[in-house]
């Protein structure tokens, strides 16, 4: 009932609480004790007992109701489960999918406690980043698994362009980039039998409006926040917004036409191809020239001796580049 009468108010003007309780069939008693909810939330509403009701602000929050209002999806984030704060919405999401959660399901926190990085890493997620998990149930091999952060961080990349003067670029496997600096990891899980896949769990961690003394000292070397490299704030709202759509596009796309356009759109984004790279996996360590990502998304080394080798897992260093995104 809250949502319905939020709804009416993001619609703009003023509203009675009359016209409120008639539309919805409840008491203006009732209207105001949902007003008075609202405004517990962060909604700034202003009451003028001869005109009604007016939303004047909303907080800055990622509420599936703000969310839901402008999606331009068709499933993804059409069911959002929303957590002021949890652990990792990774492993709440991966509990979800084994639950039976439809394909779209995301689910978000404003900040995370323990959240989880690639390679067993942790994940900083203060206040001012977008933490959320992705369920998808993709009809496909358990092999064809690898393209999807690829994929994701295409759309991330996408979202925040069409948002903010910055043209992100990809690091294999799945950084976003901007001024040669991490602001968004990908971490994937998933559960599959020899030729079925259960589900995917697709888990960005943005920083946005992050801002540098909330970034441990480990990572404030290599992570920054669109905050900090723009020095304005940017909407969560909006650019999640974003980041669904886009992704819903390119998955479809991919259902339709297979990974071929996205892998194109990918390469040209990168910074990795065409440099010097180190690669290390635990105590492994390889260098070369990055030269290509194969059709299933694995980096393609180009060794000193000229051998090629087919690299799926790692961290990469980039040789000449002074800063280096890692963990942020
Ligand atoms: C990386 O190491 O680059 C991947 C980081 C992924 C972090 C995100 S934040 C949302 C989701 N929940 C987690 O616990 N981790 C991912």
């Amino acid at each position: 009932m809250k949502d319905r009468i939020l709804e009416r108010l993001q619609r703009g003007g003023y509203v009675s609480g009359e016209e409120l309780g008639r539309a919805l069939g409840i008491s203006r008693t009732a209207v105001w004790k949902h007003i008075s909810r609202l405004k517990r939330e962060g909604y700034r509403i202003h009451s003028i007992p001869s005109r009604g009701y007016c939303l004047a602000s909303t907080p800055d929050r990622l509420f599936p109701q703000e969310i839901k209002a402008g999606l331009q999806t068709h499933t993804l984030g059409q069911e959002i489960i929303y957590f002021k704060e949890i652990s990792s919405t990774q492993e709440a999401a991966k509990s979800f999918a084994e639950r039976g959660n439809p394909e779209g399901t995301i689910i978000i926190s404003e900040i995370q406690l323990g959240g989880k990085g690639r390679i067993g890493r942790e994940w900083s997620s203060p206040a001012g980043g977008i933490y959320f998990s992705i369920i998808l149930r993709p009809d496909i091999r358990p092999t064809e698994a690898s393209r999807f952060p690829l994929t994701t961080g295409l759309a991330v990349a996408r979202a925040i362009e069409a948002m903010t003067d910055f043209h992100p670029q990809l690091k294999w496997p799945n950084d976003v980039i901007v001024n040669d600096r991490k602001v968004c990891g990908i971490l994937t899980d998933l559960s599959a039998e020899m030729d079925r896949l259960n589900w995917i769990v697709i888990g960005p961690g943005l920083n946005v409006n992050t801002t540098r003394d909330s970034f441990p000292r480990e990572v404030g070397e290599t992570a920054t926040s669109l905050f900090i490299e723009g020095g304005r704030q940017v909407s969560r709202v909006m650019l999640l917004q974003g980041i669904l759509y886009e992704l819903e596009s390119l998955y479809e796309q991919y259902q339709a036409t297979g990974f071929e356009p996205i892998r194109e759109r990918w390469k040209a984004r990168s910074n990795t191809l065409g440099a010097q790279v180190e690669i290390t996996f635990g105590a492994e360590r390889k260098s070369g020239r990055a030269v290509d990502i194969d059709p299933d998304g694995a980096l393609i080394l180009q060794k000193d001796d000229g051998s090629t080798e087919r690299i799926v897992a790692g961290d990469v260093s980039l040789r000449n580049v002074k800063r280096q995104s890692g963990a942020g």
